[in-house]
């Protein structure tokens, strides 16, 4: 068992990534080191190891495509400064004699970080050799989704990891973490008196998460197959935004209280009930390469949850995200109570509920819908008051730089911990369990017909904020 690793806050010396001959490393590391360089956050050497005999050229070679890949303009001088920090150890993950060669690139560092871009099944394979090797002890792993397949198998990662490190050391990447829109909502419901005091059961009729993406599986099928949509965004992603929405306010500013207070959150959340999952396919998924002909898998999942504490009993959140949908869009949705009547209307005429939306996807903003009466329309309607973050702010950072250099600098406030994983795989867990059939539906609609039943009764999914 090891020690506790390097002290939080306490800057690394050395990123050493593992797999980067990869496509992670080609669609995200690339660019994200390549930013920060340009930012000036970047500060130490990077070490790239893979099982292929490739030349630091190579390597750099493969920089410059990726990041021009990925349509970010290449500026000669920045990447000539990233470039000169590449080092490259090929080498087999299984072999001792790999270490050996990764502990000679970073003779005399003291604080690495190892980013482990290889398949869940090798994160204890790498760790268990960089701490025979000598080389753990005062170091951070950077370990990406998934984190088990359930939670049983979610149990057993942990444990075989925590063999020979402390959970302390695992930054566990959600990339969701490093969105703006997820801090915002924390700060938006706790610095705003206008607004927390109506953040809870009593003012609250329900609560919608939707992440809809209008493009496919495309050329993952066979990461794809196997997981599907539950696996792939809801037990971590969404179940990221319903924390962020729900939890309480942490007692104080520092990680391990943020933390507790997220987990908390979870403990108070009830096993989904298999009665309210739908499941989906779009109509061609199974042609795709690596999916199975006969695949049952989903691509669609609407479901909904329900969160047993003093502020939420009796508030559902219902949670939806599909490929294939009419849009790419992310948001999450506060439907409020209807208000009592109002003898300036009609007796048939109740005004329509409010709803505050924060979006992620694809820009972040706020908008509040209200029921207001204008001079060009006859009687009262809902109206709607937006603020789009990006006319505000300029660009921010990537999810993956906000998280690399996070990793880097120690500070863990946006990796997940192992008890909120395994919670969260306590939820879905009967989901998983009981799985409903999945049910065809075709592309650009949104789900199949039966996925309506899951919002029947609080007046049906609403028509998400679309950017514009
Ligand atoms: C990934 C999933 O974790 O998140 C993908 O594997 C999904 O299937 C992606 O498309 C969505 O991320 P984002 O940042 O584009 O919303």
């Amino acid at each position: 068992m090891a020690g506790a690793g390097p002290a939080e806050g306490a800057a690394a010396d050395v990123l050493v990534v593992f797999g980067i001959t990869g496509d992670l490393a080609r669609v995200m590391t690339f660019r994200s080191l390549y930013r920060l360089e340009r930012r000036g956050v970047l500060d130490c050497p990077v070490v790239g190891v893979a099982v292929e005999d490739w030349s630091v050229d190579q390597l750099v070679a493969r920089a410059r495509e990726s990041i021009i890949g990925t349509g970010e303009p290449l500026d000669e001088e920045v990447f000539a400064r990233l470039a000169a920090r590449f080092s490259y150890v090929g080498g087999d993950f299984t072999e001792p004699s790999t270490y050996e060669r990764v502990g000679r690139a970073i003779a005399g560092k003291e604080l690495p970080v190892y980013y482990l871009e290889v398949p869940p099944g090798l994160f204890a394979t790498v760790v268990g050799h960089l701490a025979e090797a000598g080389l753990a002890g005062n170091a951070r792993f950077v370990i990406e989704k998934p984190f088990g397949h359930d939670a049983q198998s979610a149990q057993q990662l942990a444990a075989d990891l925590h063999e020979h490190v402390d959970e302390s050391q695992l930054f566990r990447i959600d990339h969701y973490l490093g969105k703006m829109g997820l801090e915002e909502i924390l700060h938006l419901r706790f610095a705003n008196q206008m607004l927390w005091p109506l953040w809870n059961r009593d003012h609250v009729d329900h609560v919608q998460i939707t992440m809809a993406e209008s493009f496919g599986v495309e050329d993952r099928g066979h990461f794809y197959d196997p997981v599907g949509a539950l696996r792939d965004v809801v037990q971590n992603h969404l179940m990221q935004v319903v924390a962020a929405t729900a939890m309480e306010p942490p007692s104080r500013g520092d990680v391990r209280s943020l933390k507790e207070a997220k987990v908390g959150l979870y403990h108070a959340m009830v096993e989904a009930d298999p009665a309210h999952y739908v499941r989906g396919q779009y109509d061609g998924y199974r042609s795709i390469e690596g999916v199975a002909p006969d695949s049952t898998t989903e691509t669609f999942a609407a479901l909904r949850l329900e969160i047993q504490n003093w502020r939420w009993e009796g508030v559902p959140f219902l949670i939806r995200a599909g490929k294939r949908l009419p849009v790419s869009q992310t948001e999450v949705r506060l439907v409020f109570k209807q208000v009592p009547y109002l003898g300036m209307l009609p007796r048939d005429r109740r005004p329509e509920r409010n709803e505050l939306v924060v979006r992620f996807d694809p820009s972040t903003g706020v908008r509040m819908v209200v029921d207001a009466r204008r001079a060009d329309v006859a009687g009262p309607a809902p109206i709607e008051l937006d603020m789009r973050f990006a006319d505000e702010g300029g660009e921010g950072p990537t999810p993956y730089e906000v998280l690399l250099s996070a990793a880097m600098r120690g500070d863990s406030t946006r990796f997940t911990r192992q008890d909120g994983v395994e919670e969260t795989w306590r939820v879905m867990q009967p989901l998983l369990d009981a799985a409903p059939p999945v049910q065809p539906y075709a592309p650009g609609t949104w789900g199949p017909a039966a996925a309506d039943e899951i919002a029947a009764d609080v007046g049906g999914w609403r028509s998400p904020w679309l950017p514009g």
